[in-house]
């Protein structure tokens, strides 16, 4: 699908009447191209928390100018801001909000990230400190829907720190906060708006290089022939994996497409199949090697209003969004399964936080994604392996090319982007959280959405 009234908007003739009649102006947002620094200009790192220092030495590594204050900032605009209020405890502590925060916000650049940093509150025991923490979440929600040109939000929330925690542990839970400060300040996270995030101390690898990440990871992907298993595919690919693309047999000619176009393999197979997980672990093993990386991505959606739900919309969806996601899992997180070290994505969606009428079926499946990725987060970390979701908002393909123009349009502009996702914006957010790096991140369940108002 592609979004015809966003490119007319990003004409001179179309902005200019877009401004005129006071209609949503989306405007082309920053997207991750190896090679891209990480912020064009410079990035204002302010507050007292635990993290700020460790954020400033990432950023002028990865060759990005920080700044301490607007003076310092002189001319010009910024390119993001990381606020790191961690060590916030008490309501009077939220004042730094608006003193550091309110002016650096008006002299944002385009397609500019503002990062919040807290504390995980359900570590926290002191009333008065979780609700000071809770705060953020909303400031950084509202923060994010007033935002406009391509601007996000988002919140990072750290470990509690104190209290029997030794100097690595300590290390580990900045390096771990720093690559997520990393990844929303990137063009990867372009759809991710208004979010948070928590992100413990696990121990963690670092990805041996920044634009390879995932050099000499085994992933597959199901449903990888068309959409967004398509550009997860490509995009694991791109950041260095091999990749065995699954998908069924009717699907097979663009199947083997991808498959080709990425360098890696194709095999035909319904995730529905009983002995699925044993065939993607032996394929995966005989051909490459062994497997790191699963992305469970095949989905379908049957709808119908549940008054009128026939037993086979009802059983076709469950089977292939859930059924087999339990059943391959047998395999692919058994003994012989992913090992210390292993990723696992799972596709959710918008419509398993809020339900959408017609998708009663659907929206069972993928709620029940989101309690599956929390359920077996603890369990793998254990065996240092994570599990993580993914719930896309809007995102144009042919999937929601089948939506009521005037239901897909409303969905498109009622966003704080104001925008439909693509493909790649799930992408690079999977491609994020199966890094090494990323081992602080477990259980989660990331909003690709623009921050979309419908089904909030
Ligand atoms: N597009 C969106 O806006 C959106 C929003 C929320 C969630 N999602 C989820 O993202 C995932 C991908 O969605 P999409 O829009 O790319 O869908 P799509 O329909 O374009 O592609 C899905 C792919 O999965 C394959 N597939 C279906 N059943 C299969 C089976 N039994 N075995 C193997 N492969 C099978 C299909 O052949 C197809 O290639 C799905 O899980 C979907 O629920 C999409």
């Amino acid at each position: 699908m592609t979004d015809q009234y966003s490119d007319f908007v990003n004409t001179p003739f179309g902005k200019n009447v877009a401004q005129r009649l006071g209609l949503p102006a989306p405007v082309r947002l920053r997207r991750y191209e190896p090679g891209q620094i990480l912020c064009e200009s410079p990035v204002l790192v302010a507050g007292t928390g635990s993290y700020a220092a460790s954020v400033r030495s990432l950023l002028t590594n990865a060759a990005v100018s920080v700044v301490g204050s607007l003076d310092e900032l002189g001319e010009g605009r910024l390119g993001g801001i990381v606020l790191d209020l961690s060590d916030a405890r008490r309501p009077s502590d939220l004042a730094a909000l608006p003193e550091l925060a309110a002016p650096a916000v008006k002299r944002l650049a385009r397609n500019a990230r503002v990062v919040v940093l807290g504390t995980d509150p359900t570590q926290l025991t002191d009333p008065v400190q979780v609700a000071t923490q809770r705060a953020l979440d909303g400031f950084t929600r509202s923060l994010a829907k007033e935002l406009r040109a391509g601007a996000t939000a988002n919140l990072v929330l750290g470990p509690v720190r104190e209290g029997g925690t030794g100097e690595g542990v300590a290390q580990q839970a900045e390096a771990n906060v720093g690559e997520a400060v990393r990844f929303f300040l990137s063009g990867r996270s372009a759809f991710v708006d208004g979010q948070p995030v928590r992100v413990s101390d696990a121990a963690a690898q670092a990805n041996p290089s920044v634009d390879r990440p995932l050099d000499g990871r085994v992933a597959v992907v199901t449903g990888a022939a068309r959409g967004i298993g398509a550009a997860i595919a490509r995009t694991l690919h791109r950041d260095g994996a091999t990749v065995v693309c699954v998908d069924v047999p009717a699907a097979g000619e663009a199947l083997a497409r991808v498959a080709n176009e990425v360098g890696g393999t194709a095999l035909q197979l319904d995730v529905t199949a009983e002995d699925a997980g044993r065939r993607i672990l032996d394929h995966a093993r005989t051909r490459h090697g062994g497997l790191d990386i699963v992305v469970h991505n095949a989905g379908i959606t049957r709808d119908k209003l549940f008054v009128n739900m026939d037993e086979s919309r009802w059983d076709s969806v469950m089977a292939v969004n859930l059924a087999s996601i339990v059943q391959m899992n047998e395999t692919l997180l058994g003994p012989d399964g992913l090992g210390e070290g292993g990723r696992m994505v799972c596709l959710s969606s918008q419509s398993g936080f809020a339900g959408n009428r017609g998708q009663t079926n659907y929206s069972a499946t993928k709620a029940a994604i989101i309690g599956l990725v929390g359920a077996l987060a603890p369990q793998l970390a254990e065996r240092g392996i994570t599990i993580n979701g993914v719930a896309p908002g809007l995102i144009e393909t042919e999937m929601t090319g089948k939506m009521p123009f005037a239901t897909r349009e409303a969905a498109r502009r009622l966003s704080s982007l104001q925008q439909g996702g693509l493909p790649v914006d799930v992408a690079d957010t999977i491609a994020w959280l199966v890094q090494p790096a990323s081992a602080g991140v477990n259980g989660q369940v990331i909003r690709v959405c623009g921050q979309n108002m419908i089904g909030a």
